[in-house]
């Protein structure tokens, strides 16, 4: 039984006094609930004081990239230490944003990840094809090389601290969702890389969330495919009024 695991990617928005006031409404909605898997990826300067305001809550805080070196003269980087230092707990790696507005290739997402799991963070690795790329029928090429790269040297013991995020491009940010039936489709492909990238329990036991627009309005019928697994949200994930009915998708 994979739960639900549902996560809030903030990027580079809201300012401290939003961030508090969204993570104290949200530990008092979530409350004890085990039936649901709660994380935020607030900016780093944030991290700190979001995850000491959760203590005690099982909402998780993560950060939304990491320096893939261990620690030295990176100026501008923040090493996978410092983050768990501060109280994250997991981190989001090659989102579409990374990749293509800063360039940032396979094994260089390879590479963070690896560190990331070494130092102890657990990882949500984003793949997903552009626009272009879908009308020109590479999507599963995209797909495949970008978690085949992601991935490798990456210990299959390592895998149960690992999720994958579908997040098709021209789906995120543009209200532009993917149809449950898109998304199951390349969902159960991933699946089927992960089985023989690892084993059969590995891909029965990850995680894949779909990320791309998804609202409280749409995230019922998404999370209805069998192998659509949580949401990485965006937009969504700002205002409590936005985010909380997303976690209540089963209710
Ligand atoms: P969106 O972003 O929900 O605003 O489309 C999703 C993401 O980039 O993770």
């Amino acid at each position: 039984m994979r739960t639900p695991y549902l996560a809030g990617n903030w990027k580079m928005n809201l300012d401290r006094r939003a961030a508090l006031d969204l993570v104290g409404t949200l530990r008092e909605h979530v409350g004890t609930r085990t039936d649901v898997e709660v994380a935020v990826f607030p900016p780093f300067v944030y991290i700190d004081e979001v995850a000491r305001a959760l203590a005690g809550s099982p909402v998780r805080v993560g950060a939304q990239n990491c320096c893939d070196e261990e620690k030295g003269a990176f100026t501008g980087e923040v090493s996978v230490s410092q983050l768990r230092d501060v109280g994250a707990e997991i981190v989001v790696l090659g989102h579409s944003e990374r990749r293509h507005i800063y360039g940032e290739a396979d094994e260089l997402v390879n590479r963070k990840a690896q560190r990331a799991l070494d130092g102890g963070l657990d990882v949500i690795l984003c793949v997903g094809e552009t626009l272009e790329e879908r009308k020109g029928g590479l999507t599963e090429k995209v797909v495949r090389t970008q978690l085949q790269g992601g991935l490798a040297g990456v210990a299959t013991r390592d895998m149960d601290r690992v999720t994958i995020a579908y997040e098709p491009v021209w789906a995120i940010g543009t209200g532009v969702v993917a149809t449950p039936a898109q998304a199951g489709e390349v969902h159960a492909y991933v699946r089927g890389l992960l089985s023989g990238l690892f084993s059969t329990d590995v891909a029965q036991t990850v995680r894949i969330q779909y990320g791309g627009s998804v609202k409280a309005s749409n995230v019922k019928e998404l999370m209805a495919v069998g192998d659509v697994d949580g949401a990485l949200v965006g937009g969504a994930s700002l205002k409590a009024d936005d985010f909380l009915p997303i976690l209540d998708f089963a209710r």
